[in-house]
């Protein structure tokens, strides 16, 4: 017989072979190739921007936003990509804005983002935030990745220290590429932050990015109680063992007194996570709902650059 708090989590993974993973393969290839004499980091990421770039065509889905603007949106994407040096690919952005763009409708909601780096994604989704009427709360050590325990250190491998960027980047690259205005930022390990209780009130969407499994864990024990029953967190390393063990274990789930969790895999790296109140919920927008009005349209201010 299951005890009160036990958990039931469905995973539901892309095959290993589809046509997607042997493009990723090709396209790996073709980058190593290109890239093999060339060290700096963002000219790295200019060459590989061409072969994946294709993985931004969900934007163009986003039914709240009229064809203008979905354009204008790819445009500053793609300008965040042209100049600001980051850890994830337009595939795994756009199935956010995707899933943005379906759960909004129009009330003001929190989304939650822990681990930034240089502010690559928090530009783009503080756009989303300003389009949507989300608030942006950042969370970073801004020290780099935090520690392994020392079981995890026999398990994975040890980006300690990696990815350490000052808050005046992330700040800097807000002002120049995103939106600041809707963002408000945390510092501290998250063991300290949002473990602590320091998250806000009913957070519709979680975006985590800390490449180890005790920085997850620290991050889901502030979000997973503060969700909204339509809340989604995101993670952004699943490729990585450790990370992926927690977020399939249903016993991580019963330690936040979560029933049901769904676990699906959205890419190589990105997984979207459901708990139970989430579930009955479908992430489509109900027929009859009218079209969704940004606040800018609402007040008349155009903000897309
Ligand atoms: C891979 S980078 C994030 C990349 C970023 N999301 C992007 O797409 O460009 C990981 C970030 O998580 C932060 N981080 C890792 N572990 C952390 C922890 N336990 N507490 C706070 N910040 C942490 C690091 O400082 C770093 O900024």
């Amino acid at each position: 017989m299951r005890s009160e708090h036990s958990s039931t989590t469905s995973v539901s993974a892309v095959p290993r072979r589809t046509l997607r993973s042997l493009c990723y393969e090709a396209v790996r290839g073709v980058y190593s190739l290109l890239t093999h004499r060339v060290t700096d980091p963002l000219s790295r990421q200019r060459i590989r921007l061409c072969g994946v770039v294709w993985g931004y065509w969900p934007v163009l889905r986003m039914r709240r936003l009229d064809l203008r603007r979905r354009f204008q949106l790819l445009r500053r994407f793609l300008r965040i990509d042209w100049n600001v040096v980051h850890g994830h690919s337009p595939s795994e952005i756009a199935q956010i804005a995707l899933a943005i763009d379906r759960q909004s409708d129009g009330r003001p909601r929190q989304f939650v983002e822990a681990g930034c780096w240089q502010g690559g994604s928090s530009a783009k989704f503080s756009i989303l935030c300003r389009l949507y009427g989300y608030r942006l709360h950042i969370y970073d050590s801004f020290e780099g990745v935090g520690d392994l325990t020392p079981a995890d250190r026999a398990k994975e491998w040890d980006y300690e220290g990696q990815y350490a960027a000052p808050e005046a980047t992330l700040l800097g690259n807000l002002d120049q590429y995103g939106e600041r205005s809707v963002v408000s930022t945390h510092r501290g390990w998250f063991s300290e932050t949002l473990a602590r209780g320091n998250a806000p009130a009913e957070i519709s969407m979680a975006y985590i990015d800390c490449d180890v499994a005790k920085g997850t864990r620290d991050a889901l024990a502030g979000v997973v109680p503060a969700l909204s029953p339509d809340g989604i967190v995101f993670s952004q390393d699943f490729h990585i063992g450790p990370a992926r063990a927690l977020l399939t274990n249903a016993a991580t789930w019963s330690t936040f007194g979560v029933r049901q969790v769904e676990v699906k895999q959205l890419g190589r790296r990105l997984a979207m996570v459901r708990c139970d109140r989430g579930l009955s919920r479908s992430p489509e927008i109900p027929r009859h709902q009218p079209p969704y009005r940004s606040p800018e349209r609402r007040d008349g201010q155009e903000r897309m650059k």
